[in-house]
This record gives C-alpha cells, sequence and structure tokens, in this order.
C-alpha cells in the first residue's frame, strides 16, 4: 500500500501556524509581515498564481500588496518599481511574477531586488548562500519538496536521489539541499541529455520529477517502495472540467502509484506547498528585517 502525500493538509497545516504566529505579533504590538507582488500583463496562469499568493497573504493575516502593470510597460519603469520596493519599509519582501514579456530581461530584475527581500529566493546571492549552506531564502517549490518530506517523516539520509531536469527554480536547487550536510541523500541530476533516464530512475529511493513532460515517468522506470516527488504542472486539454484544461504531473500517477511507498498527487501535492513556502520566507524576512 501506497501513502499519498497531502499536500494541501500540510499547507493548511502550515497556514495555520503562521496565523497562529501573526496573532501573537499583532497581540505584542509588532509589525504584520508584508507581502508584494509585482504583475506584469494579463497570462491566465501568472494572474491565477498571483491571486492565490494574495488570497494566501489574507488567509493568514498578512499585508499584501498586487502592484500591475501593462504588458507593455519599459523595462526600465519596472526596475524603478523594483528600487520603491526595495526602499519601502512597510514591505518586508516582494516577488516579480515570471515569465516577464520578452522585451524585460528577467535576471536583470531579478538581480535588482535587494536580496533580504527576495521572497522567492531567485536572486543569485540568495542561491549561492544556498548552495554554500547559509541562511537564505529557498525558491518556493524546493522548500515545499523539503518541507513535505520533513513533515512525513521520510528518511532522506544516505539514501539515493534522482532529480529529473535542472532548472533554475527547482530541479537545480533541490538536488543541493537534497545533498546538503544534515540531508544527506546521494544524488543524481538526469536531464534531457542524459542516456538512459530509466537506468537511473529505476535505482532511486526517490525521485523527484521537474522537467514538465506531463505523466513521463512510468512504472517501469520506478524502484518497488520507491518515494515519489511530481513537481509537473502541464496545463491538459481536458473536456471534463468548466476550464476546458485540467493540471497533469510528470508521473503516470495510475501505474506509478502501486509501486511506491509515498507519491505527491497533481493536483494537491507539490503545488499547494509552493504558496505557503513564500509566506514562510515572507515571515522570515519580516522577523530579520524587525528583529
Ligand atoms: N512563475 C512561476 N513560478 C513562480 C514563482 O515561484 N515565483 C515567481 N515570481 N514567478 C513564478
Amino acid at each position: 500500500m501506497y501513502t499519498i502525500i497531502d499536500g494541501k493538509k500540510v499547507s493548511s497545516d502550515i497556514k495555520l501556524e503562521i496565523a497562529e504566529e501573526v496573532k501573537k505579533i499583532r497581540e505584542k504590538g509588532g509589525k504584520i509581515p508584508h507581502l508584494a507582488a509585482v504583475l506584469v500583463g494579463t497570462d491566465g496562469g501568472s494572474e491565477t498564481y498571483v491571486a492565490h499568493k494574495v488570497r494566501a497573504c489574507e488567509e493568514v493575516g498578512f499585508k499584501s500588496t498586487l502592484v500591475r502593470f501593462d504588458a507593455n510597460v519599459a523595462e526600465v519603469e519596472l526596475l524603478n518599481k523594483v528600487e520603491d520596493l526595495n526602499n519601502d519599509p512597510d514591505i518586508d519582501g516582494f516577488i516579480v511574477q515570471l515569465p516577464l514579456p520578452d522585451h524585460i530581461s528577467e535576471d536583470k530584475v531579478t538581480e535588482a531586488i535587494d536580496p533580504s527581500k527576495d521572497v522567492d529566493g531567485f536572486h543569485p546571492v540568495n542561491l549561492g548562500r544556498m548552495v554554500i549552506g547559509l541562511p537564505s531564502f529557498v525558491s518556493a517549490t524546493p522548500f515545499g519538496i523539503m518541507e513535505l518530506l520533513k513533515r512525513y517523516n521520510i528518511e532522506i539520509s544516505g539514501k539515493s536521489c534522482v532529480v529529473i531536469g535542472r532548472s533554475n527554480i527547482v530541479g537545480r536547487p533541490v538536488s543541493i539541499l537534497m545533498s546538503k550536510k544534515g540531508i544527506d541523500a546521494t544524488v543524481t541530476v538526469v536531464h534531457s541529455r542524459t542516456k538512459d533516464i530509466a537506468k537511473v530512475t529505476s535505482q532511486a529511493d526517490i525521485i523527484i520529477a521537474a522537467m514538465g513532460i506531463p505523466g513521463f515517468v512510468k512504472a517501469d522506470m520506478v524502484k518497488e517502495g520507491a518515494v515519489i516527488i511530481d513537481v509537473g504542472t502541464t496545463r491538459v486539454k481536458s473536456d471534463k472540467t468548466k476550464s476546458g484544461w485540467k493540471l497533469r504531473g510528470d508521473v503516470d500517477f495510475d501505474e506509478v502509484a502501486p509501486k511506491c511507498s509515498y507519491i505527491t498527487p497533481v493536483p494537491g501535492g507539490v503545488g499547494p506547498m509552493t504558496i505557503v513556502s513564500l509566506l514562510q520566507n515572507t515571515l522570515m524576512a519580516g522577523k530579520m528585517k524587525n528583529s
């Protein structure tokens, strides 16, 4: 029998814990954490993500500010806004929702964010600090994955972990976190140029699938009793939903689940954790700034 890792439940537990902390801050007359989100354009996915982030702030009692720009905003105007937010003492942390339109450099914008307010953990300073094991903001998805493994008491030390995908926001950072001192997995990263992915994944105690190909991981790629973390969230057409699409993970759940010990579903696994990670980072940013 396998256990479904319930990201919805864990994320709502963490939200309650954060709300409790906010209550204590309020009772002591402290500063309420304040997150700002910058949204450029009206991409459907980005609109939804940012709306969820703002709603989550309300749920835990944070202040939130949404800053909107037209898709044709000049890069310099966006950079000026970033500078304003860097200098605004009421803002504890902020994010600029990605992707940005082609005429704006995501790297330039990310690097303009004050690392102490970079609650997305995308700034090279935060990534660098994370790599050498210093306190840092860890980006939402890797942070959420580590939290799920921790809360389900999944043994990691000495286990083999295969990460599929090497993106800057998931695969690469989670591979570093899994191998760091104190976590101690033996990590292999596989990617589009890997010769025989199935040969590698079928040895793994833990698989973290984060390459964005729906249903890529099949039963024959998985060892009996493995732990499966599915980070995929591809929108695929569906005639069963009102929106006309549904989310599909990188793992063929129906095939793979019976073979494993733990598995995250899509939706309801890693996804809900990403938003609470952002809240956890914002709470930490506030504490650091106001202590
Ligand atoms: N786009 C997709 N995921 C994210 C995220 O975690 N943060 C930001 N800023 N943009 C994203």
